[in-house]
């Protein structure tokens, strides 16, 4: 990513501030996950997160075989990543609609690999 970390100078001689700390798209209307939800006639968790985002937090704050907790998982963009960095991981959902979502991300594996691109960094 070009613009990882964003510093900027708001006024001329005051202190640089970090207005932006992550910048990722959340633009994406074409991968994996979403093309499956189309075909399954199934309507997508309206604020998923974007893999990327998921995949910094993860790897910047565990190690592989920690255990990674999201209790308000939607369709479970965060379990999803955690499995792809070799991470054990608990999701828990209130929505069946939602929690279900889950198999569908499940479904994405393709040899091993992530449709829908998560970069491993570090
Ligand atoms: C912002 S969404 C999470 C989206 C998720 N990060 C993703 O990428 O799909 C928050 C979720 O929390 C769930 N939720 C709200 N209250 C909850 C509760 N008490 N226990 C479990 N899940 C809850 C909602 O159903 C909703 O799907």
């Amino acid at each position: 990513m070009p613009n990882f970390i964003e510093i900027e100078q708001v006024d001329p001689g005051r202190e640089l501030r970090l207005p932006n700390v992550l910048s990722i798209s959340n633009t994406n209307s074409n991968d994996a996950f979403l093309t499956s939800c189309r075909a399954g006639g199934v309507i997508p968790h309206p604020a998923r997160m974007p893999l990327q985002m998921a995949a910094f937090f993860i790897q910047f704050l565990t190690d592989q075989a920690d255990l990674v907790l999201d209790p308000f998982a939607g369709s479970n963009t965060t379990g999803f990543v955690a499995e792809q960095l070799q991470r054990r991981w608990v999701s828990i959902e209130a929505d069946n609609n939602y929690s279900n979502q889950s198999k569908i991300r499940f479904g994405q594996f393709n040899n091993g690999t992530l449709a829908g691109g998560v970069s491993k960094w570090g």
